[in-house]
């Protein structure tokens, strides 16, 4: 099928909607987007692995709990698809669900309202809804969302239903499930089908609860520079019009929900999707942009003021876009010293142990326990945070951590922000209110 022909059906089917659209009330989300500012953390690492494929582009996630890995004893254990692939069943089985038991438990959510946050993004893979003929994943995430659900609301949370990966992967990250040299997912229409029906699913689940399941984002992070033809992005759109359907009219009639539709940008430039489900014709659209300073070789040679300046000046480039814009993942860490950042057995850019980079500096006090950072560090982190969570929430609806907690990379944990004072408790009271200028 043409994309022009899916486009066409997809227009036809919101047209027998859209005179009941006209005459509905427009979304109440039980957020105030748009006026009260967002602030909240990645639940990374728990129902999706986090280990980073090798590829030196974007925007990779820390490998957040390398013990899991390193316990397989197997350097070919990458990924959540080869973690359940290259161990026995029974091992691979009670090795997740005792991560999913104690990885984050409801104090971690009591913990995180008391931080004076008010969301949580929590990613999920494809495989905890379906898992197709040859995909080897272990099931067994879906309760656990259940119960975080719950517990978000026991302390007044709003969660972020995050589809992190969908079949055949759209970004070829190990954080999709499945590490690959060239995403998948967009040239196969099975795939794609597969994954509407999930966010049908995942919208359905939670159609009644818009109270604590405030926004569901049907993709993260699908590769748009690896757009062949522009072949991925053709479909990202088509999916975003269709995720709009699913997600919006998720009680399978006309009625509305009450769910925020949370868009990510496909690593293109606001630009790119000025006018793209703009509110005068869809309801309660949000954009979610990813903003790190580490991953290419120039960024991760700033020195720490221009670290911060490259924060504030983001102010220009989120200002005045037409959706509500969330900076759903970012870091105070300005380098790539974790620990298989990169992925395993992947060097840094930072130390030039990475194929192709040249030295900044030594990673020694950089990553790990924060009991080795000194203390002009921690000043740096507190600045660089506030830069952040300045421009952010100035500039867009505000910002959501990557991640609430992590094994030995300390730099990325909001919680040992917290605990040793580079992170504030009250996340408005700020040491630099006037670092931007
Ligand atoms: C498309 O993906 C599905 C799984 O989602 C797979 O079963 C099928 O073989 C794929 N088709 C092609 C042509 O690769």
């Amino acid at each position: 099928m043409s994309s022009t022909w899916r486009r066409a059906a997809v227009f036809s089917l919101f047209s027998l909607l859209a005179h009941r659209v006209v005459s509905d009330t427009a979304i109440s989300p039980s957020f105030s987007y748009g006026t009260e500012t967002v602030r909240g953390v990645n639940l990374g690492g728990w129902l999706v692995l986090e280990v980073r494929g090798s590829l030196d582009r974007c925007r990779p996630h820390p490998w957040i709990t390398p013990s899991l890995f390193d316990n397989t004893g197997n350097d070919n254990i990458v990924d959540e698809w080869t973690f359940a692939e290259l161990q026995d069943t029974a091992t691979a089985t009670s090795a997740l669900q005792n991560h999913w038991n104690s990885w984050i438990t409801e104090q971690d959510f009591a913990d995180i309202a008391a931080a004076g946050l008010n969301h949580v993004r929590l990613p999920i893979g494809y495989w905890a809804f379906d898992v197709g003929p040859g995909e080897p994943y272990i099931q067994g995430q879906v309760p656990y969302l259940q119960n975080a659900v719950g517990w978000a609301g026991n302390y007044g949370l709003k969660v972020i239903v995050d589809l992190h990966g969908v079949p055949g992967s759209q970004n070829g990250f190990d954080n999709s499930g499945q590490r690959m040299n060239y995403p998948e997912w967009q040239s196969n229409s099975t795939n794609v089908q597969r994954t509407d029906a999930i966010v049908k699913t995942i919208a359905s689940m939670f159609a009644n609860n818009p109270q604590v399941v405030s926004i569901i984002e049907p993709i993260n992070e699908p590769a748009g520079y690896d757009n062949n033809g522009n072949q991925m992005l053709d479909v990202v759109q088509q999916y975003y019009y269709d995720s709009y359907g699913n997600i919006r009219y998720s009680f399978g009639t006309s009625e509305e929900s009450n769910t925020v539709v949370l868009l990510h940008d496909a690593f293109q430039s606001l630009s790119y999707w000025s006018g793209f489900e703009t509110p005068s014709n869809w309801q309660g659209v949000a954009m979610d942009t990813h903003i790190y300073q580490m991953f290419s070789d120039s960024e991760v040679a700033y020195s720490d003021s221009q670290h911060i300046s490259a924060a504030c000046n983001y102010a220009s480039t989120l200002s005045g876009f037409d959706l509500w814009l969330i900076v759903g993942e970012w870091s105070p860490a300005a380098t790539d010293c974790a620990t298989y950042l990169n992925g395993r057995g992947i060097g840094a850019r930072y130390d030039g142990s990475y194929a192709g980079s040249s030295y900044v500096g030594s990673c020694d006090g950089l990553t790990g326990s924060a009991s080795t950072f000194s203390s002009s560090y921690q000043t740096f982190l507190r600045q660089f945070w506030e830069a952040q969570t300045i421009t952010f929430e100035n500039n867009a609806q505000g910002w959501i951590q990557w991640t609430w907690k992590t094994e030995s990379a300390d730099e990325w944990s909001y919680q040992a922000g917290l605990a040793n004072g580079w992170i504030p408790q009250n996340p408005t009271d700020l040491l630099y209110p006037n670092i931007c200028g």
